[in-house]
């Protein structure tokens, strides 16, 4: 996929770089983005949305991956920004992306955020229930300003994908319910506050979503509550935000629709519910993260122990593991690999792939069929660029890895590898010991 393509010494090159080069230079692991990618991600759903004739705001998702050359080449495609803390906030402010274009979200802001964002001057507070209301009202009060809000609804739609990232069904922590009339009583008094600005609602029913009809339910729940919110205090709504979730491949079998079939498919939608309701077309907005970013990235490692079972199982270990993708572990997510070094060697055997963390769950992938390997060869994972560094972490002290965008044969650094001072840069002897030393 993207640029990544075999080269004349049977290696893998993505973006026009050699990863064994790559590894030589920046060490493993080390997560690889290619940049032409991501941008092309980008502007599929940009040229969608143009095609159907909506207004738009296309909001990158950073929590998918959210570093300061990230906002920077999200503001130069054009997109917009879901923040959903004030480190995301911070980064992207520090990478100077226009506010305006900032949403945030998130299910229980602080004070201390919402002040961030409001000194900010953000273009958009995301209001996922009733505390927050009150909470935006008073601070936007307490400064005499008036900010825009859209409110998070959970229109109670089942997204067929895992448990812990399927959101839109009535028992979710996240949003205002449609189902007991919260969302109409929040629209309401939002609408009404001096100090909100209702702009619209917005739903996310999950992630890794495949099908288009669960967005179109969505629309269908949406569109009634804009219908209800008209007939009882005459809401207009000026936008309308049907969150991420468009899927991507990882491995054989997963079928994601293209953008432009997604967004096709919800226009139409919108579109038609609306005019049945004779509501004016609103803003139309989404925030895609995993397939901006998922399928741009892959991790590359340096290969070490091996264990075999006979008759049972080969493990090969790997240089990272859990630390910097929890998603294995954590959702069973399934990945493809390939020996970088040795591309055009035929797959002979099966094995499974073992992170070095201290845990027997701590398994990158099972059962894959590949060359034949040994030490110091390279592992590729494909398809890690969604929540593989942003859910990194230190367990048992590991180091984040380092990444790097390529493009054009060259490769750009964006984060540093971490050192182990790093690792420790926050740690404080207690202080009868910094005495004595
Ligand atoms: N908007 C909202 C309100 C969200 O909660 C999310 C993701 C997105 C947009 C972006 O969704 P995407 O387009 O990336 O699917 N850590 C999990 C995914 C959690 C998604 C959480 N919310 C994973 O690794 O699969």
């Amino acid at each position: 996929h993207g640029t990544s393509r075999v080269n004349e010494q049977g290696n893998l090159e993505i973006g026009g770089c050699d990863t064994t080069k790559l590894v030589q230079t920046y060490g493993t692991p080390l997560y690889v983005y290619d940049e032409a990618h991501i941008r092309s991600n980008c502007r599929e759903f940009v040229e969608a949305f143009r095609k159907s004739g909506f207004a738009f705001q296309v909001a990158y998702a950073s929590k998918a991956f959210c570093t300061m050359a990230m906002c920077k080449l999200v503001e130069e495609e054009g997109l917009s920004l879901d923040v959903v803390s004030g480190g995301e906030l911070f980064t992207a402010l520090q990478a100077g992306f226009p506010p305006e274009r900032i949403h945030f979200h998130g299910n229980n802001k602080s004070p201390d955020e919402i002040t961030m964002a409001l000194d900010a001057k953000i273009g958009c507070f995301v209001v996922d229930n009733f505390y927050e209301l009150h909470l935006l009202e008073e601070l936007a009060g307490e400064r005499g300003e008036k900010v825009s809000v859209l409110l998070r609804v959970t229109p109670g739609v089942e997204a067929h994908t895992h448990e812990y990232i399927s959101t839109g069904q009535v028992d979710s922590k996240f949003g205002f319910d449609v189902k007991h009339g919260h969302a109409l009583d929040a629209m309401r008094y939002a609408h009404e506050s001096r100090h909100l600005h209702l702009l619209g609602v917005h739903s996310h029913i999950g992630s890794q979503i495949f099908e288009t009809e669960g967005f179109l339910v969505a629309v269908k729940k949406l569109t009634e509550l804009l219908g209800e919110a008209k007939e009882a205090f005459g809401f207009v709504p000026e936008v309308l935000n049907v969150g991420g979730g468009f899927g991507i491949r990882y491995v054989e079998g997963d079928t994601p629709q293209p953008a432009e079939a997604y967004i096709k498919a919800i226009t139409d939608a919108v579109r038609e519910e609306l005019n049945a309701r004779s509501i004016p077309l609103p803003e139309l907005w989404i925030e895609p993260g995993r397939s901006i970013v998922g399928d741009a990235g892959t991790t590359l490692y340096r290969i070490g122990s091996r264990k075999e079972i006979p008759g049972v199982r080969k493990y090969v270990a790997v240089d990272g593991g859990m630390t910097d993708n929890l998603r294995p572990a954590l959702y069973q997510a399934e990945y493809e690999a390939a020996i970088a070094n040795k591309m055009n060697e035929p797959a002979t055997e099966v094995v499974s792939i073992a992170g070095k963390c201290c845990e027997s769950g701590d398994m990158l992938i099972w059962d894959v069929k590949l060359p034949a390997s040994s030490a110091g060869d390279i592992l590729a994972v494909p398809s890690t660029g969604a929540y593989g560094y942003s859910m990194s972490n230190n367990y048992n002290r590991i180091a984040r890895p380092a990444v790097v965008f390529v493009k054009d044969g060259e490769a750009d650094l964006i984060v540093k590898r971490e050192s182990y001072a790093d690792v420790i840069s926050h740690d404080l002897l207690p202080k009868r010991a910094q005495l004595q030393r």
